[in-house]
């Protein structure tokens, strides 16, 4: 029997498999750079002042998304009203998809980027700085260690990742 946290088990290697996983996420998250962003010529100044608050960069790709990418990468929000505007929108252009490094990863990331709708982001926050709408606002960060996971994933080999 394995005791992992709060958790029994009795299957030890499976879960020293799951736990070495989801523990190798927990300072990282996961973003992307938007069209609106790479078009209008951010992603410089957005990766600066990602670097400046103490990330670093794990993997990264500057990639154009397919509608069907698009749609898979925000399935969750497939019945939204917005998910079509969405899809259009992230396919429009291309992206810089990225992992990033740093101790609360995750939180400190969506305290970096400000609030989804860039008119209610605190002032010096990147969709402060350079969105323009809550369609169009700049970055995507996770939301939790799960999903930075899940996201990672999605753009990622381990390969690509070190
Ligand atoms: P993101 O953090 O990438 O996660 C989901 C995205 O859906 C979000 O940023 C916004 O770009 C988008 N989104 C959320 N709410 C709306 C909305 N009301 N109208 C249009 N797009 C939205």
């Amino acid at each position: 029997m394995l005791k992992i946290h709060y958790l029994t088990c009795s299957k030890p290697l499976l879960c020293l498999t799951f736990a070495a996983k989801y523990t190798y996420m927990s300072n990282r998250t996961f973003t992307m750079i938007k069209p609106d962003a790479t078009s209008k010529g951010h992603t410089g100044a957005i990766l600066d002042q990602i670097l400046k608050a103490g990330f670093s960069i794990k993997a990264m790709k500057w990639i154009q998304l397919t509608e069907k990418q698009a749609g898979l990468f925000y399935d969750i929000h497939r019945e939204r009203p917005f998910f079509q505007e969405l899809v259009d929108f992230m396919s429009s252009g291309p992206i810089v998809a990225a992992v990033l490094e740093k101790e609360n990863a995750v939180a400190d990331f969506r305290t970096l980027i400000g609030a989804t709708n860039p008119a209610q982001a605190e002032e010096g926050t990147i969709r402060k700085r350079f969105a323009a709408s809550i369609g169009e606002n700049a970055v995507h960060g996770s939301d939790s260690d799960e999903n930075a996971l899940i996201e990672a994933d999605f753009f990622f080999s381990k390969l690509e990742r070190y």
